[in-house]
């Protein structure tokens, strides 16, 4: 598949472009470059000199770890590079923190895809013990 991951060449265009190669809106610029440079780390699928996926983890590198913006492409989906994106998230996560100390990697599920993060171990919320996510809106 050729298909590399690479961490931290992610650019705000690279990001803006397959943000809108996934339909998504247009974000504001400067908030992209934000979003890149206050990320914990960020990853790439590369295909020759082609960007064909991203993820991105934000949080504090000790205690909070959240991915953010998966994204593939839609001609190079259902190949797998979505799930490898997250593996390899969640093991640059657990680089972080010392041997021994649990990493806990959360994220909101786009509604309906809730089955492709448990089939890669993720606990959809509320479970047992735990809570559902909640968020604040505010303008
Ligand atoms: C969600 C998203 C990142 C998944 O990327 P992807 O590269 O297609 O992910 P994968 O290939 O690893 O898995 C997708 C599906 O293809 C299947 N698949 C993987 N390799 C396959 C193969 N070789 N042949 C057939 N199916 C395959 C997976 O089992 C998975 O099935 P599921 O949808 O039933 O869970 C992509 O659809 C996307 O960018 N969507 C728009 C943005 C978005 O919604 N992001 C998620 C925010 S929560």
């Amino acid at each position: 598949m050729d298909i590399y991951i690479r961490e931290g060449i992610l650019t705000p265009d690279t990001f803006a472009g397959l943000r809108a190669a996934c339909g998504m809106p247009e974000l504001e610029p400067e908030l992209v470059k934000r979003a890149i440079a206050s990320s914990l780390f960020t990853l790439s699928a590369v295909n020759g000199s082609r960007t064909v996926g991203m993820v991105r983890m934000v949080g504090d590198g000790a205690f909070v770890f959240l991915i953010y913006d998966l994204l593939v492409v839609p001609l190079w989906r259902r190949r797998g590079i979505g799930s490898l994106l997250v593996e390899k998230a969640v093991g640059r996560a657990r680089a972080f923190v010392p041997p021994g100390r649990a990493v806990v990697v959360s994220l909101f599920s786009v509604d309906g895809r809730e089955g492709f993060y448990a089939r890669l171990g993720f606990t959809e919320l509320p479970a047992p013990g735990m809570g559902a996510g909640m968020q604040y809106f505010c303008l």
